[in-house]
């Protein structure tokens, strides 16, 4: 994504913590940067210690309800910007995702939670899509980007391989939805705006943490703030010929989707 603009403006989703919180205060650190943080609860204390986040000249925060999950409180959420004096969006990140809080096996994962991951992370990111699209669509950019952090366990081709028997999924699953809307969108979107999956890697959020506790695998995960970094790297460097419409992995490869 070119970053010749003189003034970004970025939405991240998901933004109070982990990762979401890791990208709003790396595009703080960049100057003339305006960083809308979304976040399901503004009174939060997380949510509200956005705003001592440390911030390069020209730039500022603005945190606003966003649950992706309900398309009302998405509808407002961007309206919201208008009185904000926010008309564009240069780049998305639909970061925000519902994660289960324990490894479980697909069979015996109750249907409530099932659906409301997949109304998260799957009807979710097409949402975020259709309320962000008029505004990326107005950008300064001459690449105007919407990046989905994507998970490898929401991969078909892992599923039957490497990830066969790792018991997540129904979170795959949500995240799979989310990933095929995102590919879907880049076919069918006959206009200037970047679409891209790419997966962070190993983040080491609360989330990471707590899951991490009941699995054995090799650990190679990063602090939120180090994954931040990496992606925004990748991202300053996408181009439509190389990133648009497909899934990446955390050093910007094409990954087994
Ligand atoms: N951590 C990893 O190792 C890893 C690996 C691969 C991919 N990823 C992806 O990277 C992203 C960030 O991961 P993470 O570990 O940093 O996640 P996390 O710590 O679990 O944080 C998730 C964020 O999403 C928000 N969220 C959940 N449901 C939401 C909703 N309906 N509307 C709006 N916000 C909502 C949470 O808000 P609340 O505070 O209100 O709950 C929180 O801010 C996710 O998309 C995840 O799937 C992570």
């Amino acid at each position: 994504m070119s970053s010749s603009i003189e003034s970004s403006i970025v939405f991240i989703t998901g933004g109070n913590r982990g990762l979401g919180r890791g990208l709003v205060s790396t595009y703080l650190l960049r100057p003339a940067t305006t960083v809308i943080a979304g976040v399901r609860n503004p009174l939060h204390e997380l949510a509200q210690s956005l705003q001592q986040l440390p911030v390069a000249s020209g730039s500022r925060i603005i945190v606003i309800e966003a649950d992706v999950a309900s398309t009302p409180s998405m509808q407002t959420a961007i309206q919201s910007l208008a009185s904000q004096g926010i008309d564009r969006l240069d780049l998305v990140i639909a970061n925000a995702a519902l994660t289960p809080s324990k490894l479980e096996p697909l069979l015996s994962t109750p249907s409530a939670d099932i659906e409301q991951m997949t109304r998260t992370n799957g009807l979710g990111i097409l949402n975020l899509y259709r309320e962000t699209q008029p505004l990326l669509l107005n950008s300064a950019s001459p690449t105007p980007a919407f990046v989905h952090m994507a998970a490898l366990t929401g991969s078909n081709k892992l599923a039957q391989t490497a990830l066969k028997s790792f018991p997540m999924g129904a979170f795959g699953g949500s995240k799979a939805l989310g990933h095929f809307f995102v590919t879907k969108l880049a076919g069918e979107e006959q206009n200037q705006v970047l679409i891209f999956n790419l997966d962070p890697g190993e983040v080491r959020s609360e989330t990471y943490l707590q899951l991490r506790g009941d699995y054995r695998g090799d650990d190679r995960s990063r602090s939120p703030e180090e994954s931040a970094k990496n992606v925004c790297k990748i991202i300053d460097g996408a181009t439509k010929e190389s990133c648009h419409g497909k899934f990446l992995n955390e050093e910007g490869a094409e990954a087994p989707f």
